[in-house]
């Protein structure tokens, strides 16, 4: 069984030479678009940018595949991340989904103020980072037991939006935050899907656990074991656990 993230395309710069559309930012109107357009990522499938309150995901076109073919396969990655997110936004907080063109391949989305998790989770402390993590185990339930696999669950892609509201009682009381986590936002569903198989369960959280080990290995264990603690009210917990096992021990055979 391949794992889902190995069918990651190669990295690859983009190509912006064949992409008219593309070109804008860079381009003829470039000085006017530069000014409230910027580049905030650049991935191996999508350049990011951010345009006031907006993010606009672009998925990019690749030299190496044949232009029929590239054609099809962006337009049909934009319409499945389309779908994931706006199935997922009715349970968890995801960014909203303000415009999806399948011609230009392009998802305009609400852009999340927040920290990135992959960022900030360390230099929070070892309290609120178990807090964050009981939050994604929650979350990654309520995906998986609507039969959404995320697919790249990584901090790369949860971005922490704090409260920012302090009663007049906290401030008196001397603290600086409502004590409050705040909402923790889910992005990027380009390698996500459908599915109710344990298998594609179990290896989303293999890939959760092996992102926590190899971002944030100061208290991966303590981590992980959080986020399994709130996992336990998805509905097939036990199935996916026993499962998870099989999935580690496969892997570690494979090397
Ligand atoms: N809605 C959003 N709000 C804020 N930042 C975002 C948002 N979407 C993407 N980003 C930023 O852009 C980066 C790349 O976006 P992502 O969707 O994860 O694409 P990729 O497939 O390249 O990883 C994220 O890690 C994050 O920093
Ligand atoms: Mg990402």
């Amino acid at each position: 069984m391949k794992f889902k993230r190995e069918g990651k395309e190669p990295q690859q710069k983009c190509d912006f030479s064949q992409d008219a559309e593309l070109k804008s930012p860079f381009s003829a109107s470039r000085k006017e678009r530069e000014r409230n357009q910027r580049v905030l990522s650049q991935g191996a499938e999508a350049v990011i940018l951010k345009k006031e309150n907006l993010i606009l995901k672009k998925r990019i076109k690749k030299s190496y595949r044949i232009d029929e073919l590239d054609e099809k396969i962006r337009k049909l990655r934009t319409r499945s991340e389309t779908k994931l997110l706006e199935r997922a936004s009715k349970i968890i907080p995801i960014p909203k989904v303000v415009k999806s063109d399948e011609k230009s391949k392009e998802i305009d989305m609400e852009f999340i103020d927040g920290k990135k998790l992959s960022e900030s989770l360390d230099n929070f402390k070892l309290e609120k980072q178990k807090q964050v993590c009981r939050e994604i185990g929650k979350s990654v339930a309520k995906l998986h037991d609507s039969g959404i696999i995320h697919g790249d669950l990584t901090t790369s892609n949860m971005i922490l939006k704090e409260e920012k509201t302090i009663s007049h009682e906290q401030k008196i009381k001397g603290r600086s935050d409502n004590g409050k986590l705040g909402s923790l936002y889910f992005i990027d569903f380009g390698l996500g899907f459908m599915s109710n198989k344990i298998e594609d369960k179990a290896v989303d959280i293999h890939l959760l656990k092996q992102a926590l080990e190899a971002k944030h290995f100061q208290n991966w264990k303590a981590l992980f074991k959080e986020v399994i603690k709130s996992y336990k009210n998805s509905r097939d917990y036990n199935l996916v656990i026993e499962r998870l096992e099989k999935v580690e021990k496969r892997r570690r055979y494979r090397h």
